[in-house]
């Protein structure tokens, strides 16, 4: 293992109901909350209705910001800033998935930094010590793991950028995660979730060190099981238990604790978050179109690791194989999984229509990413064409 410091400060509290037994308590020392959501799903499903008459009921000042949008961007941040500094929110809850959960935790952290916050914190990594307004969230869509983690990945629309930064201090103080709140999540979207999960866990374990570690054995069980509630979920999208596996599955991802003494690799999400800041796709929706592709690009540089996948994963029997011809298997594997769960394969179904297109968002994935093997804008470049 290499060193690491841990550190989660998120309170969770899981299961049907959760909302109605702990909010207020939760915010009982804040006299004016901002209620923030997204693009209206919790108008129509209820929930909008259930968190505010909880807040009305115990004599809050709320004042609202809506229409965040999916993949949000620098702008909306900076609207939810000036709004948060002009009605003195004293804590912000988001109501949403990960785009409503990332743009909380960007307003707090711009509404009272100083200088310019996306060269400061979004450009490069910005100090880590500092007091944001408290946020909390009440997930309502699994995938991101979002609720646990510091990261607040926004869309800089003008610079044609799409990054973040995993501050510790902007991990939202408490989590509210009711798996039935994720029914009316749209079978689509709650797939692209799932698989931007399971991406998350790759992109962490295959990386170095790669000698026994447990890190890496908790993501062997993690994929395992994140794969099978997607097939659940493909048989039968209202399975509660395939839906609360993945809701949890969705913060142990990107909880920081798989990654503690890993170096993570996160190259797939570089150049999935450029291709979103040209196309505005969904951003698990990328990554499924991605991954087998730049997995074939870097296997053998990691072969032993690849062939492990192949075993542990997929429960490919080895039968004489050489670990090259394992980890080939490993990575069609993969390619087969996506196809049966619908997502796409192509970056044209994400919005690409012109070839011509990919050499600037590959010449704009600005430094080398890679755990295994660093790689250039050109290699970037085939990797795209490859997709397209
Ligand atoms: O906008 P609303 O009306 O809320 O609708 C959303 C949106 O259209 C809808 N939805 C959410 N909950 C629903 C629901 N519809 C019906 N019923 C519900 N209960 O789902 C759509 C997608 O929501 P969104 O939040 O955009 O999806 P997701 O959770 O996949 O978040 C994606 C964003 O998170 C970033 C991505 O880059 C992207 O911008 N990520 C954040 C990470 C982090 N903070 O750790 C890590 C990830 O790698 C990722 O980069
Ligand atoms: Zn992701």
């Amino acid at each position: 293992m290499n060193n690491f410091i841990y550190e989660n400060r998120t309170k969770v509290y899981f299961g049907p109901g959760c909302v109605k037994e702990f909010l207020v308590s939760l915010i009982k020392d804040y006299d004016t909350v901002m209620l923030a959501y997204g693009m209206g799903s919790v108008k129509k499903n209820g929930i909008y209705d259930e968190i505010l008459g909880i807040l009305i009921k115990s004599g809050k000042n709320v004042v609202e910001f809506s229409g965040i949008m999916p993949n949000p961007t620098y702008r909306k941040v900076m609207e939810g800033a000036r709004l948060a500094r002009s009605s003195g929110a004293q804590i912000i809850l988001g109501i949403g998935g990960g785009s409503v959960m990332d743009c909380c935790k960007a307003v707090a952290l711009v509404a009272y930094c100083k200088g310019d916050p996306w060269e400061n914190y979004w450009e490069r990594k910005g100090v880590i010590h500092f007091e944001p307004i408290p946020v909390g969230v009440v997930v309502t869509a699994a995938g991101t793991g979002s609720e646990c983690n510091g990261a607040a990945i926004i869309t800089n629309e003008e610079k044609r950028r799409k990054t973040g930064y995993d501050y510790p201090a902007c991990n939202p103080r408490f989590a509210l995660m009711d798996p039935t709140y994720t029914f009316t999540v749209p079978k689509e979207q709650m797939i692209s979730g799932a698989f931007d999960s399971l991406s998350h866990v790759m992109e962490t374990y295959f990386s170095a060190p790669d000698e026994r570690n447990v890190s890496d054995e908790i993501s062997e069980t993690l994929m395992q099981s994140i794969i099978r509630n997607i097939r659940m979920i493909l048989k039968d999208p209202q399975d509660y238990g395939a839906r609360s596996n993945l809701l949890w599955e969705s913060s142990l991802s990107e909880n920081r604790l798989i990654k503690l003494g890993k170096q993570c690799d996160f190259a797939c999400h570089l150049m999935a978050h450029q291709i979103g800041a040209y196309t505005d796709c969904s951003h698990g929706q990328a990554m499924a179109v991605l991954h087998p592709v730049y997995y074939r690009h870097i296997y053998k540089s990691g072969v032993e690791k690849f062939s492990r996948f192949a075993r542990n994963v997929w429960k490919i029997r080895e039968q004489g194989k050489t670990d090259a011809e394992l980890a080939k298997d490993g990575i069609d594997a993969l390619e087969s999984f996506i196809k049966v769960t619908g997502l796409p394969t192509t970056l044209r179904e994400l919005g690409i229509e012109d070839q011509k297109e990919l050499k600037e968002i590959a010449d704009s994935c600005h430094y080398s990413p890679g755990s295994y093997r660093r790689i250039l804008p050109d290699e970037i470049l085939k990797i795209f064409l490859e997709c397209f």
